[in-house]
């Protein structure tokens, strides 16, 4: 899957194809948002603009191992409800923490623990306002923000 989107961002960003100017005037937006031993991420809110492609990393500054403190940055989509899904997602641990097919999920990180880091890239979603946890077990209550598509 990564690999794809990674094709579909050098077709995009193709200099060369009249037909993507648009597309490749679009700016690549880079975040870089931290998580620690105190169970908090360092944003509550992050603010992109639509069609922007996002180079997000986590970063865990934390010194605890996965399985104590595992984090992971988790885009829902606007029609799903954190509260459930974080429920569903608890019983995922075979996949990280994450439904089976990322149900409920717009993207989402690898798990990590203390020291780790990871970085996905993705196109921002449509207008709006959206919600980002961290879905290990009983983190989400502390773990969330808005991720918010202008
Ligand atoms: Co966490």
């Amino acid at each position: 899957m990564t690999f794809i989107i990674t094709l579909l961002a050098l077709v995009m960003v193709n200099p060369f194809t009249p037909a993507n100017n648009e597309l490749s005037s679009r700016d690549k937006v880079e975040i870089v948002i931290e998580s620690n031993d105190q169970m908090k991420f360092n944003m509550s809110e992050i603010r992109v603009k639509e069609g922007d492609t996002i180079v997000l990393t986590l970063k865990h500054v934390g010194k605890l191992p996965k399985a104590a403190m595992g984090h992971n940055w988790v885009l829902l989509t606007k029609d799903t409800e954190m509260g459930p899904f974080a429920q569903k997602a608890v019983q995922a641990r075979d996949n990280e923490y994450i439904p089976a097919d990322g149900e409920g999920t717009i993207v989402y990180t690898d798990l990590i623990g203390g020291g780790e880091e990871t970085t996905i890239e993705f196109e921002a979603p449509a207008k709006g306002e959206y919600v980002f946890i961290c879905s290990f077990p009983g983190h989400y209550a502390l773990m969330n923000g808005k991720f918010i598509v202008e």
